[in-house]
């Protein structure tokens, strides 16, 4: 079919493009995963190891994305078909497939916490952790999930379609100033609770011997947060930077989201675990059922816990949503690029495939297990290892010239910057992808296989 000749659509405003990086980057990683792998991966230490590999490892990967798509002006499997030849013009194909396996299962989730946002309101959270628990099960799968699941990709559908100016930009112009206010008036409360210092004192201050110990498990924990909450590995920046069409300053624009991003993850560090510690929770316990399990359980102990559990979970809600729109956009994007298809008809059309590949993660656990643990470990990590590898190796005149536009010239800096991407990046990815293999592999020996035995 060939592309259309209508022209490319563009961000109205600066902030606008900032804001939905934001929005994609600020999601259930931050305010689910983040918490979770803090208390699981030794508490202080760990934020110290991930603060670090933001910097080191986040920033340059990000700038590689925003190069490619700036330069190209093209959805992922176009972008890379313009930098990359031979088998490298494939990698878009792996970012195109990332992002409809991610966002059928994230949108599961994400009914959750509507669903959370709900219970609030009508009959309050359990306090009881056993009782919470068995509440979480009963809605997590089944007809509750997949009901919630269809609303909150309905939403995703309509955004969507409306386009980058008129949909996208205008909600998180809205959403994402919300989620920084609403976070941080959250963490003022927390601070007011019984179990706050002592949460602060866990969560602040490392000790250096858990690093030394624990480096083998805390190293590619962080690498992988690292990627994930910044949403990196799927070109979603590609897809963003490609709607710039102007010369800005990317490093800034990389550096502002990487901050507020950051930022949020750590702000929602100083809501959940003051909340955990006053209800006598240990915070190395929940497990990934943290935010539904635990917390919900704190929340019907605390005094007003289910208009504080409302809250929370209502902004946990938009957070996923701004980062859902981010991921149809990339498959939303090709579609409309490479296929010539209108984008309302592409959003419906590749919203409803999603939903119907969600069904199966809101049918049962361990089927979303099996999708998250693929596509976030395996798919996610080989797709940005592949890309720096082609950048930072193939292509890196090009990137430098690319990120020099609207900054002036870099002299040593665009090489640091291109080193950071041959040797840390790839390094933390092919280490990180090792380790997603062998626990996808453990995971189907001892998860999958026993479940589909029993069915
Ligand atoms: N960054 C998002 C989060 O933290 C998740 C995400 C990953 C979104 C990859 C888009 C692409 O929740």
């Amino acid at each position: 079919m060939g592309s259309v000749d209508i022209p490319r659509e563009q961000w109205a405003t600066r902030i606008g493009f900032i804001f939905a990086a934001v929005g994609s980057a600020v999601g259930l990683g931050n305010i689910w995963r983040f918490p979770f792998q803090v208390g699981q991966e030794g508490g202080a230490a760990f934020l110290l190891v991930y603060l670090l590999f933001i910097i080191l490892i986040g920033f340059p990967a990000m700038l590689v994305e925003f190069v490619v798509g700036r330069y190209t002006e093209r959805n992922p499997v176009g972008a890379l078909k313009e930098v990359g030849s031979g088998a490298w013009a494939y990698i878009g194909w792996i970012f195109v497939a990332t992002g409809f396996v991610i966002l059928s299962y994230y949108s599961v989730v994400a009914g959750w916490t509507i669903r959370y946002t709900l219970l609030g309101l009508q009959d309050g959270y359990l306090a009881d952790a056993a009782e919470a628990e068995g509440q979480f099960v009963e809605l997590a799968s089944g007809l509750d999930a997949i009901l919630f699941h269809a609303l909150f990709m309905a939403v995703v559908i309509t955004i969507v379609a409306y386009g980058i100016q008129r949909g996208i930009e205008l909600a998180v112009k809205v959403m994402v100033p919300a989620i920084i206010v609403i976070t941080v008036g959250m963490a003022a409360y927390a601070f007011t609770l019984d179990g706050a210092s002592e949460a602060y004192a866990y969560y602040l201050s490392p000790e250096f011997s858990v690093i030394a110990a624990e480096w083998t498990s805390i190293l590619p924990a962080a690498a992988g947060q690292a990627f994930f909450t910044l949403s990196l590995g799927m070109g979603v920046m590609i897809t963003y930077a490609s709607y710039l069409g102007e010369d800005r300053n990317l490093a800034e624009d990389g550096a502002i989201v990487i901050g507020f991003d950051t930022a949020i993850a750590f702000i929602t560090g100083l809501i959940v675990f003051p909340i955990l510690f006053t209800a006598g929770v240990d915070p190395a316990d929940p497990g990934a059922g943290a935010i539904f399990v635990s917390l919900a359980a704190a929340f019907g102990d605390l005094t007003l816990g289910w208009l504080i559990g409302t809250i929370f979970f209502g902004t946990v809600a938009i957070a996923a949503l701004s980062s859902a729109i981010s991921l149809m956009e990339v498959v939303v994007s090709y579609i409309i690029d490479e296929r010539g298809v209108d984008r309302s008809r592409a959003a419906i059309g590749i919203g409803s495939g999603m939903f119907l590949l969600g069904i199966p993660s809101a049918y049962d656990l361990v089927l979303l297990d099996l999708f998250d643990l693929f596509a976030d470990q395996i798919l996610l990590v080989l797709g940005g290892l592949l890309l720096t590898v082609l950048v930072g190796w193939l292509s890196s005149d090009l990137a430098v010239r690319e990120l020099e536009r609207g900054i002036g010239d870099l002299g040593s800096i665009g090489t640091a910057w291109i080193w950071a991407v041959r040797v840390p990046v790839v390094l933390a990815l092919l280490a990180a992808l090792y380790l997603g293999v062998l626990e996808y592999i453990e995971f189907l020996q001892e998860g999958f296989l026993p479940w589909l035995d029993e069915q």
